[in-house]
């Protein structure tokens, strides 16, 4: 089959289609007392970062880090496209982290841990303390579990300060963390503990969620059951209390499998473990998302490109200086979490800031209130959290009068109306404010202005960072001119130090999926020739600012999280009354984007309502609630074209009432109106 006839199949070659088309805005000059204090105020980087000093330009990321061994060779591509960045070199990603500010900043905040219950008093870890508890777990996970460097360790865990520890202690002795985010399923953790072949999996017993305590080891039963249905024997459930010594779910343990970590870090107090020296190469972590098909992709991020690219962009992009206190509201399950909550900051000995609730719990206010009670200065979040905000608090006096001086928005495009909203509300016109353009898979932002430097402009994420060099691809791979506007492929032609190294176990599905297309000659060792093909639409404006238009591929981006429409098909079929099942994106409000469910019955089947829930309850059950369809279309039957295809962009068109345009070359026209008048009514 070829691409065109592919893609003519798909809703998603819409998505650009869809996207919303705002007019070009106007400028608005970074706020003065931003750019007085920033830390990358020299023009001079772009030119220190063109094409004629690459790769030698990421040196200066590398050297924000603290090298055991120094690396003899920026970066090898003699095995396109599996770059290998700053070679030769060794460090420890825990130790840059933690370790290495102990003499400057031992009795500073490293972080600062918020609870959603709004009574409890806020708790400041230090980087001493950090450091403490992070070899006392690191020698568990030696000692206890008999862990080393290059095996992998899958963690389900929510926002509390459990998860970064254990994500660290991992990183001290070079073994790969996997942290699965806590709202996805027991099931999604279980087929991600297959996948990356873990013999232990970290947990909590239970967290806050609106209000809520959930039970979170019930969802460790299911994942250990679904990871051994696949073949992965899990030895150990190794669980954190959500109130040391106590346990606060209802599920019980299961004898010789379960164990609560503060029970056996008892043994191990006071203890200390050297970083292990890892090769600038060695995996850091996996981190798993949604791709085009149904199962999802594990991202496999190194130790020195990753660390250095994260410490590089959180300095210069973020303006992180240690003196500020940080917040992203971001979930350190995503990978936003992992770069700018974790690794990132604390790279750059920050105070950052996790906060385990929802941002809207008890009310719209608590963001704010949080922001004001810890002296928040950057402040970091999604669209969605904006638009939210926006809607729900009118109110603006009550927000209180913090003052921030950097504002980021990460991971869906934000339309001018809510981007001026969160600049003169939120900001107070005094916030300089960054669209960060980026994926799983790049390890850190490839578009955003560099706040100091360049003017803002509301609805697009700006021009490339310094280092990435992007190119706009026609279907066939034709290059669009400069600034053409017209609509393409957003790829980047050029490998950077925060790419990932390949898809866990299969490099293959790794060239397939960002390689393959746009690749003219495989054979070619030359690294231009290997455009990285990001899987978005985007267009560039004459003056080199990227609007982003959203996926082109079968992935939608509902709240700024991915997911897989093949994931999503998968679970929807698995309702035995299901005969087949499409999945399309309709444009929300808030959301940006909402994943909307068509699955058609057998004639027989008369109680639609019942298998509306049965759909909604196993989307729930095997991927996680943020997987809930908006809406559940029992259908008799699905528009198909003669080779028996489902016209997902017929079905797209209709849940976002567009024009559907012609269908009288699919093999059942008439299905079309009737699904139509089902959905919108006459
Ligand atoms: C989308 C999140 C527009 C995009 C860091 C991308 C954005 C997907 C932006 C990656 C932005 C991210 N403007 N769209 N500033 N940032 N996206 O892997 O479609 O969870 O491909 O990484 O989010 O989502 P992921």
């Amino acid at each position: 089959m070829t691409d065109s006839v592919k893609n003519d199949e798909r809703t998603e070659a819409n998505e650009a289609q869809i996207a919303v088309h705002w007019k070009e805005e106007k400028y608005i000059e970074p706020p003065k007392s931003f750019v007085e204090q920033a830390i990358l105020n020299d023009p001079g980087v772009r030119k220190r970062f063109d094409e004629k000093h690459f790769p030698d330009c990421f040196r200066e990321y590398a050297d924000m880090l603290t090298w055991f061994k120094p690396y003899t060779k920026v970066l090898d591509t003699s095995h396109p496209p599996f770059w290998k960045w700053f070679t030769g070199g060794k460090l420890n990603a825990c130790y840059n982290c933690v370790d290495r500010h102990l003499d400057k900043y031992r009795n500073k905040a490293a972080l600062i841990f918020v609870s959603e219950p709004e009574d409890d008093v806020p708790y400041a870890m230090t980087y001493q303390e950090l450091y403490v508890r992070v070899n006392e777990m690191a020698a568990l996970l030696k000692d206890y579990c008999g862990l080393k460097a290059g095996d992998r360790v899958t963690l389900h865990l929510p926002m509390t300060l459990d998860l970064p520890i254990t994500m660290l202690a991992c990183a001290r002795l070079g073994v790969i963390h996997s942290q699965v985010f806590a709202g996805f399923s027991g099931q999604s953790c279980g087929q991600r503990i297959q996948d990356s072949g873990s013999h232990y999996l970290i947990t909590i017993d239970a967290y806050w969620r609106s209000g809520k305590l959930l039970d979170h080891k019930a969802n460790a039963d299911i994942a250990v059951k679904t990871a051994e249905a696949a073949g992965q024997h899990v030895d150990k459930v190794l669980i954190w209390q959500r109130y040391p010594g106590k346990y606060s779910a209802k599920t019980p343990l299961v004898k010789g499998r379960d164990v609560f970590v503060n029970d056996v870090l008892k043994d191990y107090k006071g203890k200390r473990v050297e970083p292990a020296h890892m090769d600038a190469e060695a995996p850091l972590f996996l981190m798993y998302s949604s791709g085009t098909t149904g199962k999802p992709k594990g991202c496999q991020h190194r130790t020195g490109g990753y660390l250095a690219y994260v410490a590089g962009t959180s300095k210069w992009i973020q303006d992180i200086h240690p003196e500020d206190t940080y917040w992203c509201m971001a979930d350190i399950g995503w990978i936003t979490g992992h770069s700018y909550i974790v690794y990132g900051p604390l790279a750059l000995a920050a105070t950052s800031v996790i906060y385990e609730g929802t941002p809207t719990y008890p009310d719209v206010g608590r963001p704010w209130r949080i922001a004001e009670r810890l002296g928040v200065n950057i402040f970091h979040t999604s669209p969605t959290a904006v638009r939210a905000l926006r809607r729900l608090g009118e109110n603006v006096p009550k927000m209180g009068p913090q003052k921030f001086k950097h504002m980021t928005t990460v991971g869906e495009p934000i339309e001018p109306k809510a981007w001026h909203w969160y600049f003169d509300q939120i900001g107070k016109g005094k916030a300089v404010i960054v669209d960060t353009w980026w994926q799983t898979e790049n390890g850190g932002f490839l578009c955003s202005t560099i706040p100091a430097l360049d003017k803002m402009k509301p609805g697009s994420a700006g021009p490339a960072l310094p280092g990435i060099y992007p190119v706009i691809l026609d279907d066939n791979g034709k290059e669009l001119p400069k600034g053409s506007g017209i609509a393409g492929n957003m790829c980047i032609r050029n490998p950077w130090p925060g790419i990932i190294q390949t898809i866990w176990g299969d490099d293959q599905r790794f060239i397939d999926t960002y390689y393959r297309r746009f690749c003219k000659y495989p054979k070619s060792k030359d690294w231009r020739d290997w455009p990285y093909m990001s899987g978005d639409g985007a267009v560039d404006a004459p003056d080199g600012y990227y609007r982003i238009l959203g996926r082109i591929d079968d992935v939608i981006n509902v709240s700024g999280h991915r997911l897989g429409t093949k994931e999503l098909e998968n679970a929807c079929l698995t309702v035995p009354e299901v005969s087949e099942a499409a999945v399309v994106p309709v444009v929300d409000e808030i959301r940006g984007k909402v994943p909307e469910v068509y699955v058609s019955v057998p004639a027989s089947v008369t109680d639609r309502a019942a298998v509306a829930k049965k759909v909604i309850k196993a989307c729930e059950d095997i991927i996680g609630k943020i997987a809930r369809p908006s809406k559940v279309h029992v259908v008799p039957d699905m528009p198909k074209t003669r080779s028996g295809k489902i016209m997902r962009r017929v079905l797209a068109s209709i849940s976002n009432k567009r024009d559907i345009g012609d269908v009288t070359t699919l093999a059942n026209p008439e299905v079309v109106e009737k699904i139509r008048v089902q959905v919108q009514g006459k």
